[in-house]
């Protein structure tokens, strides 16, 4: 069975019959139980090295054996894992330079998962166990996709990893000469002389002052990363390159540019754990469910196509300082929210509690009293039950024309910028930008610079800060051609390498804005201005700049000295509209700005004004209705009245 012809959703969990092997009837009643929850798919071997090899070169497959032909008989399928975000102690006792080295100069010792030097022996090992996996199992008829590592992360700044990124800086600026003019590096006497003077940043014992070195030796350790994941992908695909590859992506932090990652996996996939019911008084069950449907609207956009939600928890996770039980409901609605936001899958890790280490309280479907009669796995059964209901949705995703740029490299350069305030809250500004249009609902893809802009109608870029080459002639050539742009405060102002342009931001592009920002004032978190927009006051918050403008102001400062200065503007330009925020607001400002963009630039939602903690998303002409608050909620769509009881939802 091929992946996208399986009719139904996958549901499914990650399964560790490793832990359990001495238990045969354990893993006959796991099937039972499966079955029974309506599962039809289980992630293998994520963790199973030391099961597989357990001592250098002894390898071990006949459980698995056992495991994948069972579990398929039983119509379940696979999603194989290779086993390299956890190794075998052998590996680290023979090799210790498999471990990673900290920034400090410190290598790891054993322990742990994830932290390994992906530029030496523990490469080679890990293609070892993957081409033994592959040569096995890659034309079992179980085996539906490959799961490659697990969440990977992790910077290495051992002596082949320092010398790999010489190499990489070499390939990028040719000459030391160069590097130091791209690097400004007359500054506090950084000049290099030889390559070789060159050291990864460190923060706590060397260099943390120069931020194109820290932007280059980010972008590089993606690229190990990628290039790492991609020998494991191209590894197993050898054995049979029909099979697809996802790797479980679950960070924006992660180190990886999951945007140039995308390119090499066949499925996206994501692993997705909101802190449900653990709200301070500043973030509810609502904040929990934008942040989730980001990261769902941002695995969709990247292939344009569903993803798979690799990993949710059916109960609660046990890595939090506090972890609630997912009050009642919330289990489906949460399900509900992934499928309505693109997945293909509802999947959980894990199936069934293990009875040691640290994860051995975390949410599973089967507990260690092993039963079904749980109200968790009652939960699981239901989804099983609707998935299979609604699988006509699978494959399809829904209609959108607006996009907000989250561009990993921007993000990248931007944190590293200290001036004015040090934290410039860029994941935050994101998130609300990216609310506004949720609560208008409106359908947003989240896409990199780099996209595809012209199927969009409208694009808002918040803090663009960093402007590489050739993006500012994308933005006009957008705008020229008839889009909507809302560019933001702290926009166009270094080049990717965190130089500052010679000339008023946004540089290069203050004649499509008619914009030119002198000066900017940063506000601490409790200090606020005032802007008036459309006859009402709002709240201007973390940055106001003070701008020149030839464009029209739509909103303009009310206090403190450049009161009745612009704070907002809008220019037509060619067929198109150039509007401009030069502050961060408050969320109602933000909520009613979007609402007359999206109108002006037609972009795609539902007719419905925001009913309070109701997500609403299209999906195939299907609209799911979800209520993120415990109280009854109404939503009226096309003369007709919609109630929905605390954490309900409705698919129309
Ligand atoms: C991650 C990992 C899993 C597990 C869960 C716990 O998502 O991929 O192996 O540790 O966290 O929440």
């Amino acid at each position: 069975m091929k992946l996208e012809e399986m009719k139904c959703f996958l549901h499914g969990a990650d399964y560790n019959p490793d832990q359990w092997l001495d238990r045969p009837a354990i893993l006959k009643e796991d099937i039972r139980l499966m079955k029974k929850a309506g599962v039809n798919v289980v992630s293998l071997g994520i963790f199973a090295w030391s099961t597989y090899e357990p001592n250098e070169g002894v390898f071990n497959f006949k459980w698995l054996d056992n495991i994948i032909d069972t579990l398929y008989k039983n119509g379940i399928y696979v999603i194989l894992s290779t086993p390299s975000s956890a190794i075998p102690p052998w590996l680290s006792k023979k090799y210790p330079e498999v471990m990673l080295t900290k920034a400090d100069r410190v290598r790891r010792i054993h322990g742990d998962r994830s932290f390994f030097c992906k530029s030496g022996i523990y490469r080679k090992k890990v293609e070892i166990i993957d081409r033994q996996l592959a040569e096995r199992y890659a034309r079992h008829p179980a085996l539906i996709m490959w799961h490659i590592s697990n969440e990977m992360y992790g910077n290495c700044h051992c002596q082949t990893c320092q010398q790999k990124f010489r190499e990489w800086l070499k390939q990028k600026y040719r000459t030391i000469d160069n590097l130091n003019k791209q690097y400004w590096s007359a500054f506090w006497s950084h000049g290099y002389s030889d390559w070789d003077e060159i050291e990864s940043p460190s923060a706590s014992i060397g260099e943390s002052t120069l931020s194109p070195l820290a932007v280059d030796y980010n972008r590089f350790y993606s690229d190990v990363s990628i290039d790492f994941l991609n020998m494991e992908i191209n590894t197993v695909k050898e054995y049979n390159s029909d099979i697809p590859v996802t790797t479980n992506m679950f960070h924006h932090n992660c180190g990886i540019n999951y945007q140039k990652l995308s390119d090499k996996l066949d499925v996206i996939s994501w692993d997705s754990y909101p802190r449900w019911h653990c709200g301070t008084d500043k973030t509810t069950e609502w904040d929990n469910a934008v942040r989730a449907a980001f990261d769902f609207d941002y695995c969709r956009t990247l292939k344009q196509k569903p993803f798979y939600l690799m990993e949710s928890v059916p109960s609660v996770p046990s890595q939090f300082e506090v972890c609630k039980l997912k009050r009642p409901k919330m289990h489906m609605l949460s399900a509900m929210q992934a499928v309505a936001f693109g997945s293909n899958s509802v999947q959980y890790f894990q199936w069934r509690k293990g009875r040691g280490g640290y994860e051995k309280f975390h949410g599973a479907v089967v507990g260690h009293d092993g039963t079904e009669n749980t109200r968790v796995f009652n939960d699981v059964k239901e989804v099983g039950k609707k998935l299979t209901d609604i699988s006509e949705l699978k494959g399809t995703t829904g209609k959108c024309n607006a996009a907000i740029i989250f561009d990993w490299e921007n993000m990248r350069v931007l944190e590293g910028e200290v001036a004015l305030k040090r934290n410039k809250n860029f994941h935050e500004i994101i998130y609300k930008h990216y609310e506004a249009l949720l609560k208008n609902y409106a359908s947003v893809d989240i896409i990199s610079v780099d996209d595809d802009f012209s199927r969009y109608k409208m694009i808002a870029a918040p803090s663009l800060y960093s402007l590489k080459p050739g993006i500012s002639d994308k933005i006009r050539e957008f705008i020229e051609n008839g889009g909507h742009f809302v560019l933001t405060y702290n926009s166009g102002i270094v080049n990717e390498n965190d130089i500052a342009f010679e000339c008023f931001p946004p540089y290069s592009l203050n004649d499509v804005f008619g914009v030119e920002c002198e000066e900017t004032d940063a506000l601490a978190a409790d200090d606020y201005n005032e802007i008036v927009y459309a006859g009402k006051i709002y709240k201007a918050l973390d940055f106001c700049e003070l701008i020149h403008t030839s464009a029209e102001v739509v909103g303009e400062y009310a206090t403190d000295f450049y009161a009745g200065k612009a704070a907002v503007t809008k220019k037509q330009y060619g067929k198109g509209a150039a509007y401009y925020l030069a502050c961060h607001t408050d969320d109602e400002f933000l909520h009613d700005f979007y609402h007359n963009v999206i109108s002006e630039a037609g972009v795609y939602k539902i007719d419905v004004d925001y009913v309070q903690d109701v997500m609403i998303k299209e999906r195939n002409g299907h609209i799911f209705l979800m209520n993120f608050s415990t109280e009854q909620r109404s939503v009226h769509i096309d003369d007709k009245k919609y109630t929905l009881d605390g954490y309900d939802y409705l698919i129309l």
